[in-house]
C-alpha cells in the first residue's frame, strides 16, 4: 500500500492513473478537495478495488495521523500543496498552512508509522517539490543542479522551500528515508485552467484576450506530466534516501513562444476567423516574476536512467487535443459543477474508512 496526498490535483491524478495501470499495489489518496482538487479527475478509476480515497485536510493533524495509522503505507508520495504563484501573491497564508504545516503534519505521522513498523529500510517518503525554490536564472546562467542554492522569490516558492527543508531535517535528525524531487513546469491533461497553458487554451476558445505578463520573454522549462509521473516512479523505486533529484523536460521556451505555438495549433485544429494570434496581449508583469527556470537533468539521468520521452511540440499537441476533446470536464471545472459531483459522490465530511475493513 502506498499513500498519495493531493491525488485529486493535476499531477497527482495523472500519477494515480499511471500507478494503477502499471503496478499491482493498492493506493490510498488523501486529499482535502480544495478548489484545485477535482475528484472527477479520477472518475474512471473510482471503482478500482485497489483505489481508496480519504477526504482529509493536511492541516488536521489528528485526521492525517488516523489515515496513516489505518492504511500503514510502505511509502508516502506527497503532492498536496497550494500550487499557484498568483494566488500566493494575493493570499499567502493558505500556502504557509498547507505547504509548511501540512507537510510537518504528514512527516510527523509518517515518522510515527515508520517507527511502529520497526524502521524498515525500504520505507520511503517522497516529497514532490518545485524548481522555483532555486529562484531565478539569467538567460545565460547554467541550468539548476541539485546543488543550486535555495533563493525562493514568491510566497509559493518560499513555502515549498520551507517544506523541502523540513523533509531534509526529518532525514538527518530522525533517519526517516526521504526522497525529494524538484521539477519544472508541468503541462498536460487535467491541469486546472488557472495555469498558463490551459488558461490560454480556454481563453482562446472563448475568443478572449491572451494575457502575457510583461513582454513574454520569461522562460520556463516545460515537462510533460506523464514524463514527470514516470520519473517519480523511478525515484521511488531506485532513489537513494536523503537525495534530491531534479526533473525537467529539457524544453526551455519563452512564454510568448508557448502562447504563439498554442495559437498556431488551435488554428489548425479549430480554425477561427482572423486567427487566434490577434488575441495575444502583453499585460503588466507579475510582481517578483522570476525570469527563467531551467533544470539540469544529468543527475537523475546518470544515476537512475530516467530521460524525458515527450518533446514539447508533441506534448503541447496532445494537451490541446485533450482540452478540445474534454469540454464537459472543462465546463464542470469552470461552473463549479464538479463540486456538486463531489458532494454527490462522497458523503460530506467523510473520514477514515471503517477500521473493521481491511484496506
Ligand atoms: P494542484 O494545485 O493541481 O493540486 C493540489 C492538490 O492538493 C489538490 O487536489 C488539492 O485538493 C490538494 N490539497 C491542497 N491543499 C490541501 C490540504 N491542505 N490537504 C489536503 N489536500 C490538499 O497541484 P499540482 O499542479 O498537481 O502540483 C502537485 C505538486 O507538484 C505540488 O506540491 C506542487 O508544488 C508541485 N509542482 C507542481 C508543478 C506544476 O507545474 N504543476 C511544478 C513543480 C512542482
Ligand atoms: P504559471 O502557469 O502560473 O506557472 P509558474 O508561475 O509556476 O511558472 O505561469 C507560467 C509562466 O506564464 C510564468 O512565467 C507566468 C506566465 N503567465 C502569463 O504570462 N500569463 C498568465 O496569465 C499566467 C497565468 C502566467
Amino acid at each position: 500500500m502506498i499513500l498519495v496526498t493531493g491525488g485529486c490535483g493535476f499531477i497527482g491524478s495523472n500519477f494515480i492513473r499511471l500507478w494503477l495501470a502499471e503496478k499491482d499495489e493498492p493506493l490510498v489518496n488523501l486529499d482535502a478537495l480544495t478548489y484545485a482538487g477535482n475528484a472527477e479527475n479520477l472518475a474512471d478509476i473510482q471503482d478500482n478495488p485497489a483505489y481508496h480515497f480519504e477526504k482529509v485536510d493536511l492541516r488536521d493533524s489528528k485526521a492525517v495521523r488516523a489515515v496513516v495509522d489505518f492504511y500503514r503505507p510502505r511509502a508516502v508520495l506527497h503532492f498536496a500543496a497550494e500550487s499557484h504563484v498568483d494566488r500566493s501573491i494575493k493570499e499567502p497564508e493558505a500556502f504557509l498552512q498547507t505547504n509548511v504545516m501540512g507537510t510537518f503534519n504528514l512527516l510527523d505521522s509518517a515518522l510515527n508509522a515508520w517507527r511502529e513498523q520497526g524502521e524498515p529500510e525500504e520505507f520511503r517518503f517522497l516529497h514532490v517539490s518545485t524548481d522555483e525554490v532555486y529562484g531565478s536564472l539569467s538567460m545565460t546562467d547554467p541550468a539548476f543542479t541539485e546543488q543550486h542554492p535555495y533563493q525562493p522569490n514568491s510566497p509559493y516558492s518560499a513555502s515549498k522551500a520551507a517544506s523541502d527543508h523540513l523533509v531534509r531535517a526529518w532525514h538527518h535528525t530522525y533517519g526517516l528515508p526521504v526522497l525529494t524531487s524538484n521539477c519544472s513546469n508541468n503541462y498536460g491533461p487535467y491541469q486546472f485552467p488557472e495555469k498558463l497553458i490551459p488558461l490560454m487554451i480556454e481563453r482562446a476558445l472563448a475568443g478572449e484576450t491572451l494575457p502575457v505578463y510583461g513582454d513574454g520573454s520569461n522562460v520556463r522549462d516545460w515537462l510533460y506530466v506523464e514524463d514527470h509521473c514516470k520519473a517519480l516512479m523511478v525515484v521511488l523505486e531506485k532513489g537513494v534516501p536523503g537525495e534530491t533529484y531534479n526533473i525537467g523536460g529539457r524544453a526551455e521556451r519563452s512564454n510568448l513562444d508557448v502562447v504563439e505555438s498554442l495559437t498556431n495549433m488551435l488554428q489548425i485544429l479549430k480554425p477561427r476567423q482572423g486567427g487566434y494570434r490577434e488575441l495575444i496581449e502583453c499585460v503588466p508583469d507579475r510582481p517578483g516574476h522570476d525570469r527563467r527556470y531551467a533544470i539540469d537533468t544529468r543527475f537523475i539521468s546518470e544515476q537512475l536512467g530516467w530521460y524525458p520521452d515527450v518533446g514539447f511540440g508533441d506534448g503541447l499537441l496532445k494537451t490541446v487535443e485533450w482540452y478540445l476533446a474534454n469540454r464537459q470536464w472543462v465546463d464542470n471545472v469552470k461552473s463549479g459543477e464538479y463540486m456538486k459531483w463531489v458532494d454527490g459522490h462522497y458523503a460530506a465530511g467523510s473520514s477514515v474508512s471503517d477500521p473493521s475493513e481491511n484496506p
